[in-house]
Order: structure tokens, then sequence, then C-alpha cells
């Protein structure tokens, strides 16, 4: 089996639970989007710091490219919203670098998706912050770091799950902390 296939099948249960948690997040209202960003920013921004303190881009030469930081933080300037506290962060060591990778560059698969959402919103206003959620969807970033993940030795796989599963775990966090307020129904 492949690195990434491994890998896809340890963190299943936890993108299912981030994808469930991140579908009731209302992304094409100002609110749901606004609290849709913040959870992703708390948890994108010290991750990506991490990753880059462990030397990322001395195995992922083409990071800078990748990395989605200014992105968001420009869809956060745009929206008004200030920058949110960090989330913390797991002490992900170099071992698993590339499974925080995998986790990180896989959440562009959704995104993609995700921004068909916001870009239908009635609030036009949103449309000029997606650049988080649409960066560099023309380029094949996805396919191009799964060759590179593959070529990586079999014995590396069990630090990797560990840290995807601890990245997915920071998502996660970051859904609950951030949740819409359910509004009910009020009876009359
Ligand atoms: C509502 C939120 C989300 C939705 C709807 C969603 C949806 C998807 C979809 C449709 C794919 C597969 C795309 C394809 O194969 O072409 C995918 C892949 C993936 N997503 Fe998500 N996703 C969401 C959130 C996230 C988050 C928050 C993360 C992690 C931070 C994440 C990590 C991944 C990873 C790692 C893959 C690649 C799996 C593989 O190896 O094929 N997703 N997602």
């Amino acid at each position: 089996m492949s690195i990434r296939m491994d890998l896809k099948l340890a963190t299943e249960d936890r993108h299912e639970a981030v994808d469930r948690a991140f579908s009731g997040f209302a992304l094409a209202t100002r609110s749901g989007y606004e609290a849709f960003l913040l959870a992703h920013a708390a948890a994108l921004f010290p991750l990506e710091e991490r990753l880059e303190a462990l030397g990322i881009a001395n195995w992922l030469t083409d990071w800078p490219e990748r990395r989605r930081r200014d992105a968001l933080a420009a869809d956060l300037a745009q929206l008004g919203l200030s920058r949110p506290a960090p989330l913390a962060v797991p002490a992900i060591d170099i071992k698993g670098l590339a499974g925080a990778a995998y986790v990180l560059e896989g959440s562009r698969l959704g995104a993609k998706f995700l921004a068909r959402h916001v870009l239908a919103a009635e609030d036009r206003s949103l449309h000029a912050a997606t650049q988080y959620l649409t960066h560099h969807a023309e380029l094949p970033l996805w396919p191009r770091f799964v060759d590179k993940l593959d070529q990586l030795p079999p014995d590396s796989v069990p630090d990797l799950r560990t840290a995807a599963l601890q990245v997915f775990d920071v998502f996660a966090d970051a859904a609950q902390r951030y949740r819409p307020a359910v509004i009910e129904p009020t009876l009359a």
C-alpha cells in the first residue's frame, strides 16, 4: 500500500469528524464563514509555523508556494477580523513532519469544494475573502505532494500516522471552539 493510502485509511475517522464539524458552519452566511475562517486561522497559523521551525522547506522544496497563512490573513483583513489566538499545537517532531504536511495539503481538496459555497453566497462581500479556500487551485500541488510523500521509506509510516492524527485533532479542536451557536427556535 502506498504511504498516502496508509495515511488516508489511518485518518479516515478523523477526517469524517472534521468534515462533519465544519459542515455545521453555514459558509454562505457572514457569521458562519467568519467563524470558519477564525477556526482555520487558529489552527493553521501555529501549525505552519511549527512545520517551518522543523525545516519543512528542506524536504518540501516548493513549500513557499504552499503556505497559506498570508492568504488566510488577507481573508480575515478583508472581513475586518483580527487574527485569532493560536491554538496549542502538539509536539510534532521531525520524523512526523511529512504526516503533518499530508493533512494540511489534503485539506486543499475539501477547500475547493467549500469555496463553491462561499462564492455562491448572496452576500457578495464574502466572495473577495476566498484566497485561502482557492489558494493555488490552478496548480497540481496535491499530486506533486503525493509523489513526494510516497518516496519516503516505509518504516517512517508509524511516525507519519501519529503526526497526521495530531494535526487532525488541532482542526477538530478549532471547529469545536469556533462552532457557531445553535439558535433554538423560540416557542410561541
Ligand atoms: C467541511 C469540511 C471538509 C470537507 C467537505 C472535506 C472534503 C474533502 C473531500 C471531498 C476530499 C477528497 C477530494 C478528492 O479525493 O478529490 C478531501 C480530502 C482530504 N481532506 Fe478534507 N474536507 C473537509 C475538511 C478537511 C479538513 C479540516 C482537513 C484537515 C485539516 C481535511 C483533510 C483532508 C485530507 C488529508 C484529504 C486527503 C485524503 C486522501 O489522501 O485522499 N479535510 N476532503
